[in-house]
């Protein structure tokens, strides 16, 4: 509701009362038309505009959504926003994106602004394994869905992609191509996507039949973006064991160490095969086309919304689902002579 002077201001110029100016705006049903055409005029003519947060705080509920991500800067993540985003607007609400960038202080700092704006629901993708801290925020009435997580809890709706398969999916094709050392470049392994793409990755070499420990070279890098894959280059090229190939832990990364491959004069894949992981916009474009396993982004964006938005207006006949997407390896010429 706007500030009271505005709509006595209304109310005196539509010749009406207060509360009828008030049912115009909220229940418009029961005015009649001609006294509704009036106001709506009044209103018009004083150029009244109401004052959101007063009608979010009588109706108990905003009409707002809260987006936590790690960083939209992200291709990834950018691609889910938009698929959040769309089916939000065609649901009449409003979008709050946040970054965390790794960060459980700025996650934290979010999810408690978040709350005190009483938004419907908060999707995230939570910077901690452990993501049982998000149910205080459902015993607050706030509903929560993890985003690009599984989740292990029954009453806390999830949705995600199988990244064990996405890490064992690129692994098993690097070693079909016939290398036997494959350097893996990753973000901290405190990060869930990281640890399943491992997994993956281990798992694809123990089936070829080789040794994990020198046909695994690990290179954590700080964050997953670009500049960190290419100062991961001079880690790869002086490792005990010299890789033929690279599985970067997403495409940002990959991105980087073709860079930091080419500015060193190697040739890709003749010297270095490499694999990204998202399938992001660029992978096709680049000049050396960037083979990746692909994530179904806007999708999963749309799919949690959905789960989402039906917690928040059904919290008492709303099922909980966890769904998992699959991953698929999209093959491209920087990792196929
Ligand atoms: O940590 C960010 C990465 O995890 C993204 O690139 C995407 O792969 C997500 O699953």
């Amino acid at each position: 509701m706007g500030s009271i002077t505005s709509i006595r201001e209304v109310a005196r110029r539509a010749g009406v009362s207060l509360g009828t100016v008030s049912n115009v705006l909220n229940r418009p049903e029961i005015v009649a038309e001609e006294t509704r055409q009036r106001v709506l005029q009044a209103i018009e003519e004083i150029g009244f505009v109401r004052n959101g947060s007063a009608r979010q705080l009588r109706a108990g509920r905003s009409q707002h959504i809260g987006l936590v991500v790690l960083d939209v800067a992200n291709p990834f993540f950018t691609e889910v926003a938009r698929g959040v985003e769309d089916l939000a607007n065609e649901r009449g609400y409003v979008v709050i994106l946040c970054n965390s960038d790794d960060s459980t202080e700025k996650e934290s700092h979010y999810l408690h602004v978040l709350t005190e704006q009483r938004t419907q629901g908060v999707l995230i993708t939570p910077v901690q394994s452990d993501a049982s801290y998000l149910q205080q925020l459902r015993q607050r009435g706030t509903a929560v869905v993890l985003l690009d997580r599984p989740s292990r809890s029954k009453d806390l709706c999830s949705v995600s992609v199988d990244d064990v398969r996405g890490g064992e999916l690129a692994a098993a094709h690097l070693l079909q191509q016939g290398h036997t050392c494959i350097g893996f470049v990753h973000g901290p392994l405190t990060i869930r996507q990281c640890t399943d793409r491992r997994r993956g990755v281990l798992k694809a070499v123990k089936a070829g039949g080789l040794d994990p420990d020198r046909a695994i070279i690990d290179i954590t890098t700080r964050a997953q973006n670009a500049r960190e894959g290419e100062e991961s280059v001079e880690k790869l090229l002086s490792a005990h064991s010299r890789p033929t190939a690279v599985f970067c832990a997403n495409d940002l990364l990959a991105l980087g160490v073709m860079r930091g491959l080419i500015k060193r004069g190697f040739s890709i894949p003749g010297d270095m095969a490499l694999v990204g992981y998202d399938d992001v916009e660029f992978a096709s474009v680049l000049a050396t086309p960037l083979t990746s396993i692909r994530q179904p982004k806007y999708e999963l964006g749309r799919a949690a919304t959905e789960l989402l938005l039906d917690e928040a207006d059904n919290p008492i006949t709303h099922k909980h689902q966890h769904i998992v997407y699959q991953p698929e390896l999209i093959v491209r010429a920087s990792s196929c002579l």
